[in-house]
């Protein structure tokens, strides 16, 4: 199979931000996930350099267009390499190779008699680069810009879109995932029950120079659509090339619904008139806003991709991004969120997951993949999740709904956090009557996240090498390695590398004060020492939480940080080394002491302390006879 996937080429009137980086890490995945599949994949993207707003932004810059559009597409090629997004080709619409294919493509329009010269009088959005219908317009601005359109009247060269507006209908009818989700194609069809106007393709060059001058009459210049959207073929060497045949029928465009009518109605229309068959899919995303304001300039809320990357690491912020958008619809970004996500579901669950496994495999196999004994319930119950996961991870990928594929993916890795607990690998070990059970235990847990390696591979590139590294395995993975058993016993498994970082919350929650009342402890004397009234004891407030990650403080015997949920995350430093292994930690509930006032432990600040019983030599935690849920109080 083949697959060809593209991005927008991306406008050099503004730097890289959080949107632009969205659809080509979207476009990213996608490609190294047919990868997986087997499939052969060209992924392009580039930058579109022509029209009134490039000559603005570079008059504004104080540069020529040449200098300017050089300068800024260099910034977008320069960004995508700190993202592990890796294109095929980046292609520029300046190419003089783009030129050219342009060119033919119109005087072939043009003497077919699809390309018509007229005098048009029309409603212009500098905005979009195109004339809007009065029913576009809202309160008579652009919906997108919020601008009055300028009513424009000139000369100039008209494509016969409407010509083609019936077969453009039935092939959307008939093509179910021409344009998918479905909502953008319901809004294209509605849009299209209307007549369709014709597509004003030039601009006369006493008004524009900078474009591609149209090869039957020089004194316009194409303008926007018809020199961006025939990227996709330039990318191809359109139309003699080997490239063309090969991936062209594999055609796929991801687009965020503000190019949606182009991208649905234009580029279709023009292929057909052109004699190429249309792309395969057309993939629409929402819009990325911050704090839920949209992204503007003028706000000053711009968030750049590079500076996330330095906060929070790639993979951190690739896994964000398709984890909490649903593709199609709008999303909000902010920082809060993207720690939340790191700290729980990358540090917390992923990270510890597999540092634990391989520090206990350390521990308890020698450092080597054990030979699996009989399988229990348990294991097969592991095993058969790690299986319907693959199935549905696949049908969520192919379909775009990265955020479902990631969620099928992390119910595995829940699983398997709670299969350590529930099997506690480090009783098992006391017993040497269970050496093979353990055995068992260890070869389920680590062909599970081997199978996790392959499938997060294509959204974190970076972690799955790190994974693989560590269990001993090889990178270059296809999806049918995601079968079970793929781990050879004996293997040697690497001390566990860090895969994510925990994040400090930005603002930390303000202590809470407990007034001490000193004076009346002092009158009650001797006797009454410890004795506490009911509305003092009221002030103590214990709750149930559960130690989501646990690890040795540095130079210290007795002390381990833990990070607890009660259900919000903070940090308790606990004096329980010498009884208790990090490992064996993560996933209990405890009770904690929850208004303690905040202190600092060897550097690390501590909020609560956990209760726990000595008994002579022995110290255990407190804990409750049945699961509740986290934060209940305990009184
Ligand atoms: N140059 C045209 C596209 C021509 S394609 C043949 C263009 N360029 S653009 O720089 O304005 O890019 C628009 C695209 O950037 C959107 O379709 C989307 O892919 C991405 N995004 C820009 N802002 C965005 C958000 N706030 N959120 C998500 N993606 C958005 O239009």
């Amino acid at each position: 199979m083949t697959t060809y996937i593209t991005t927008p080429i991306f406008y050099v009137n503004a730097e890289p931000h959080l949107g632009h980086a969205y659809s080509t890490i979207v476009a990213d995945t996608y490609a190294r996930f047919k990868r997986l599949c087997g499939d052969d994949v060209r992924f392009q993207t580039g930058t579109d350099e022509h029209g009134d707003k490039i000559v603005q932004a570079a008059e504004n810059a104080g540069e020529s267009p040449k200098e300017y559009v050089d300068r800024i597409s260099t910034m977008f090629s320069g960004t995508w390499p700190h993202l592990d997004i890796e294109p095929d080709n980046f292609i520029r619409t300046t190419d003089s190779d783009h030129k050219q294919n342009v060119q033919t493509i119109l005087q072939k329009v043009y003497e077919q008699g699809d390309i018509y010269f007229s005098e048009y009088e029309g409603l212009y959005c500098k905005g979009c680069e195109q004339f809007l219908t009065e029913k576009e317009l809202v309160d008579g601005k652009c919906a997108d810009h919020l601008t009055e359109p300028e009513k424009i009247r000139e000369q100039n060269y008209f494509f016969k879109m409407s010509k083609y507006q019936e077969w453009l209908v039935d092939h959307i009818k008939s093509n179910p995932e021409f344009i998918t989700p479905e909502r953008y194609k319901n809004e294209m069809l509605s849009f299209l029950s209307e007549p369709l106007q014709d597509l004003c393709i030039s601009r006369p060059t006493s008004r524009l120079t900078w474009g591609i001058p149209l090869p039957f009459d020089d004194r316009f210049v194409t303008y926007v659509w018809f020199d961006a959207l025939i990227n996709y073929l330039t990318g191809l060497v359109y139309p003699n090339d080997q490239k063309f045949d090969t991936y062209w029928p594999a055609a796929e465009h991801v687009i965020a619904k503000d190019i949606l009518k182009p991208h649905a109605i234009f580029w279709p229309t023009m292929l057909k008139a052109m004699g190429v068959e249309p792309y395969k899919k057309l993939h629409v995303h929402g819009y990325w806003n911050i704090n839920d304001t949209k992204m503007s300039k003028s706000l000053g809320n711009v968030v750049r991709p590079k500076e996330m990357v330095e906060e929070y690491g790639v993979d951190a912020v690739r896994y964000f991004l398709l984890r909490d958008m649903s593709f199609g619809l709008d999303s909000s970004y902010n920082s809060e969120a993207v720690i939340a996500r790191q700290n729980s579901d990358l540090a917390n669950d992923l990270g510890n997951l597999f540092s634990r496994s391989l520090t206990m495999v350390g521990k308890f196999e020698g450092g080597k993949v054990p030979e699996s004994g009989p399988m229990e319930d348990i294991d097969q119950g592991m095993q058969d999740a790690c299986a319907k996961m693959l199935v549905t991870y696949s049908e969520e990928m192919n379909q775009f709904r990265f955020s479902r594929a990631l969620q099928a993916v992390w119910e595995v890795i829940s699983r398997a956090n709670k299969y350590i607990v529930k099997n506690a690998p480090w009783e098992l070990a006391k017993d040497d009557t269970k050496q093979e059970r353990i055995h068992t235990v260890f070869y389920t847990l680590l062909e599970t996240l081997r199978i996790l390696q392959v499938v997060v591979s294509p959204i974190m590139p970076a972690t799955a090498q790190k994974m693989a590294k560590g269990l001993g395995v090889s990178t270059v993975s296809t999806l049918a390695d995601g079968k079970w058993g793929g781990l050879k016993p004996g293997t040697p498994i690497s001390k566990p590398e860090q895969l994510f970082p925990r994040l400090e919350k930005k603002k930390s929650a303000a202590p809470v004060k407990v007034k001490k009342d000193k004076k009346k402890q002092k009158a009650k004397g001797e006797k009454l020492e410890g004795i506490i009234t009911f509305e003092e004891f009221g002030k103590v407030k214990l709750k149930v939480a559960e130690i989501v990650a646990a690890e040795r403080i540095k130079k210290s015997d007795r002390l381990l940080k833990l990070s607890v949920k009660a259900p919000e995350e903070r940090t308790i430093v606990a004096g329980i080394a010498e009884y208790y292994s990090p490992e064996e930690l993560v996933g209990r509930q405890v009770i904690i002491v929850a208004n303690l006032k905040p202190a600092k432990l060897m550097g690390v600040p501590s909020e609560g302390m956990v209760l726990a019983a000595k008994d002579g030599e022995r110290l255990v935690l407190a804990s409750l006879s049945d699961t509740v849920a986290l934060g209940s109080r305990v009184a």
